[in-house]
């Protein structure tokens, strides 16, 4: 079924375990995951970029979303992932989506929070939910680049600021993870997520999750991070998939019988994280 993220976030901060929000470009993907999702028994959040929502147009994507949650025997929500502007979150709030997100953190303290709080009168009055960005993420999302100079942690003091300032329902941290592939093994700011977390009391979010250990993802989940952002693990999988499956079968022209491992292989790795995060069973 489809619900907002509000719906799904507040419920795993209560009972303290995360939800996997997994980046959909293409149908095969949005099986995956909502197979995985039913056959752990758990709640999930599909996510659409921006580059995502170009490659794929705006209307499939939504259309592909809300038909897999209202078919799935588990609540989904469907959530724009760092929109920029105000209009491409009035685009896919006016397409249905369910959770959207409001990524000001390249802007000063005080224009992230008007952006934010200007999203959120909107979004609000039609029950949709809102996560906004406070810190710099490192790494390349959608080919922005943020580099490591540049990445900055959020501000405990100022979250809460920014939180009672918005009202937000939710809000990523910048606490030593990047989008991509990583160098070197990521190393989380632990006390950092747990001072917020003290602070700002709600659902706190976790991008650049992709190839960070297991025990710092536990860790980081125990100390009150409750969204988990994941893309790059699941390109991996897909790719990786496609490579091992046409070298073995060179001659093959179906694209179904290259999709179905592809499809197969990331619902796997999907499986793997909903145990990780604790959010297997609680649908
Ligand atoms: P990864 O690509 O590192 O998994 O990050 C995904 C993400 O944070 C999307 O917002």
């Amino acid at each position: 079924m489809l619900v907002t993220g509000k719906e799904l976030l507040d419920h795993a901060n209560k009972y303290n375990y995360a939800v996997g929000a997994f980046n959909v470009n293409n149908m095969e993907i949005v099986q995956a995951i909502i197979e995985a999702a039913e056959e752990t028994n758990s709640p999930v959040i599909l996510q659409a970029s921006q580059g995502g929502i170009k490659y794929a147009g705006i209307e499939y994507i939504a259309a592909l979303g809300k038909l897999a949650a209202r078919k799935a025997k588990v609540p989904v929500a469907l959530h724009l992932d760092h929109g920029t502007d105000f209009d491409q979150v009035m685009l896919c709030i006016r397409h249905g989506f369910t959770s959207v997100m409001i990524d000001g953190s390249k802007y000063e303290l005080r224009e992230n929070i008007n952006i934010t709080k200007k999203v959120i009168e909107v979004a609000h009055a039609v029950g949709v939910s809102v996560e906004a960005e406070l810190g710099k993420i490192g790494g390349t999302e959608d080919n922005v680049t943020v580099d490591e100079r540049e990445a900055a942690f959020t501000d405990p003091d100022e979250a809460k600021l920014f939180v009672d300032e918005t009202g937000v329902d939710y809000l990523a941290i910048a606490v030593g993870t990047a989008h991509g592939v990583y160098k070197g093994e990521p190393k989380l700011d632990f006390d950092r997520i747990k001072r917020i977390k003290e602070l700002v009391g709600i659902p706190l979010v976790l991008h650049g999750s992709s190839g960070v250990p297991e025990d710092s993802i536990k860790k980081a989940v125990s100390l009150g991070i409750n969204k988990i952002n994941i893309d790059t693990d699941l390109r991996i999988a897909f790719t990786q998939a496609i490579r091992d499956y046409n070298e073995k079968n060179p001659k093959n022209i179906d694209p179904r019988k290259v999709l179905a491992p592809a499809k197969e292989a990331m619902k796997e790795v999907i499986k793997e994280k909903m145990h990780i995060f604790g959010s297997a069973g609680r649908a």
